[in-house]
């Protein structure tokens, strides 16, 4: 039993082979039948000659339809005309299931691509992401680990957010109001005077309602927490773990970035440090260039790519203006009407991939950014005692694991980086 992606290496060429799939495309011409067949790793042309296998074996290859699940035996020749440069002259052709007429053909709209998501997800496009998807998952969890990051999990129904109540996901939790979290934010606060150094990959929700080519309701979150450090220290992370990640899809799956139109050497290339560029500065560089935004304001996709406009690296913009950020977000000491917070921007119209912080860490200064922004400090009294028994200098950021797959496979729409997405819109497959 072999992998296509082995054939179309070279590792089986001239042996006699045994392959697990589905079919992919069909045709049969005189006496001859062209079967592409599809596994997780690739497709492969098999070809079947009427008189190398049994009347049987090729009637039921003349019979079977797109999608019919077959056992194929043959031996591995190169040839420069299959897609992939080889094929598989069959000896035996078994189909292990007949599939009823295939509904996705050529050119069928977005819209009922994503009603048959459940089929659609064997496509080549979605296989190609969710290959690159498993390497980008892999290098993160990588990344952490090898920099001495524990590995924590926290919850995920929850009685309080931390990213603003407009995109609260509420659940009924026997008769009392709770919520979907938005990031571990609360939980990171607490657990990182347990473990100093913390990391966490998990769903998120936002009940964001614009519909956007990179907001999703549900998501995956990766985020991390460190005690003893500041901003600049987490920024170094965020730029690592992004290169990181660059770097192993680039090694690891050289054809699926170019059958993404990137290419192995654009990713290799994505290497520390990225360009700085402060909030105030950002606002004089897009005023040169037509751009007018009010100060306060929040970067939106415009600002976002203007200001990455031909950057092959994403880009830090840094020192945001306190009242349009989250309230745990510590105030530069320096200019109290900024907040040592970070967001890494991408280019390609992605947008932000990170978003962090150092942290307030004074009881008085958070209780009062509570008000400030309309919470109550009483349902946060928990996560207060953060800031009442050994509260310390700390940090962190969560980054958009399909934000990040979206950059990395240059995709139009974020849906796309994830199996079945969830958008304002749309829940089901
Ligand atoms: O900037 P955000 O809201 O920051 C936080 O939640 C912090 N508490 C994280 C932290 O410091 N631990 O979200 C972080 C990242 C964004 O930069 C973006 O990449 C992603 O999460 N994100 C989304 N991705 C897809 N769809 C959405 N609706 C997203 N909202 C945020
Ligand atoms: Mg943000």
């Amino acid at each position: 039993m072999v992998s296509i992606a082995d054939i179309l290496k070279g590792r089986h060429t001239g042996k006699s082979v045994e392959l697990r799939g589905w079919i992919y495309r069909t045709r049969t011409v005189g006496g001859k039948a062209f079967v592409v067949v599809r596994d997780a790793t690739g497709i492969t042309q098999v070809t079947i000659a009427r008189d190398a296998v049994s009347p049987e074996a090729f009637k039921a290859v003349e019979k079977a339809l797109i999608e019919s699940a077959v056992i194929v035996r043959g031996k591995v020749v190169e040839d420069k005309r299959a897609p992939g440069g080889y094929e598989v002259r069959a000896e035996d052709f078994k189909v292990v299931h007949f599939a009823e007429k295939y509904p996705i053909q050529e050119d069928q709209s977005e819209e009922f691509l994503l009603d048959v998501r459940h089929l659609w997800v064997r496509s080549q496009r979605m296989t190609t992401i969710f290959r690159i998807r498993h390497t980008v998952f892999g290098a993160v969890h990588q990344y952490f680990r090898d920099h001495g990051f524990w590995e924590v999990s926290p919850p995920i129904i929850t009685p309080a957010g931390s990213e603003g109540g407009a995109t609260l996901f509420e659940v009924e939790y026997f008769g009392r109001k709770a919520f979907l979290t938005q990031s571990w934010q609360l939980y990171a606060e607490a657990l990182v005077l347990a473990m100093e150094k913390i990391y966490y990959i998990g769903p998120s929700f936002r009940a964001e309602k614009s519909r956007t080519t990179r907001h999703l309701t549900e998501y995956w979150h990766a985020e991390m927490e460190q005690a003893w450090v500041g901003m600049d220290e987490v920024i170094k992370h965020a730029e690592g773990v992004i290169s990181h990640a660059c770097q192993r899809v680039a090694e690891e799956r050289p054809d699926d970035v170019v059958a993404m139109g990137r290419t192995p050497e654009f990713l290799k290339a994505v290497k520390p440090p990225f360009e700085h560029i402060t909030y105030d500065d950002a606002l004089k560089l897009l005023k040169a260039k037509g751009i007018d935004l009010e100060w306060g304001k929040d970067l939106r996709t415009l600002e976002e790519r203007a200001l990455t406009e031909g950057k092959s690296k994403p880009i830090v913009v840094t020192h945001y203006p306190r009242i349009s950020q989250a309230f745990y977000k510590a105030r530069d000491p320096k200019h109290p009407d900024l907040v040592l917070g970070f967001d890494v921007i991408g280019g390609d119209g992605v947008g932000e991939i990170v978003g962090g912080s150092e942290r307030e860490t004074d009881l008085e200064t958070i209780k009062k950014a509570l008000v400030e922004q309309g919470e109550d400090p009483k349902a946060y009294e928990w996560y207060l005692d953060s800031r009442r028994f050994g509260s310390v200098q700390h940090a962190g950021f969560g980054m958009g694991m399909e934000r990040l797959i979206q950059w990395i496979c240059k995709l139009d729409h974020i849906r796309d980086a994830v199996p079945f997405p969830r958008t304002p819109g749309r829940f089901a497959p």
